[in-house]
């Protein structure tokens, strides 16, 4: 996967948002579960496969990275706060 100007792998963790803060990836986060928003990211390229069911509205291209995980090589980007 790649995150800015950076590749790495994912690593076979239960959520992307997982694999990110195994690779300290600083991801922001909050209740861990689809319900707040705060680890939505941009999907750039590739596609992610979905564990759970998110409550939070979306626009086309973002992803909840606690409740998914690659399905391909993909490249996100992550908010600046
Ligand atoms: S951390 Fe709340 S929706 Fe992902």
């Amino acid at each position: 996967m790649k995150v800015g100007n950076n590749t790495f792998y994912y690593q076979y963790e239960p959520s992307l948002l997982d694999s990110l803060e195994a690779q300290e990836i600083q991801a922001p986060y909050n209740c861990r579960a689809g319900y707040c928003g705060r680890c939505k990211v941009r999907l750039l390229t590739g596609e992610v496969k979905y564990l759970d069911e998110g409550m939070v509205d979306l626009k086309e291209e973002e992803i909840l990275t606690c409740i998914c995980v690659p399905k391909t090589h993909i490249e996100i980007e992550i908010p600046e706060d």
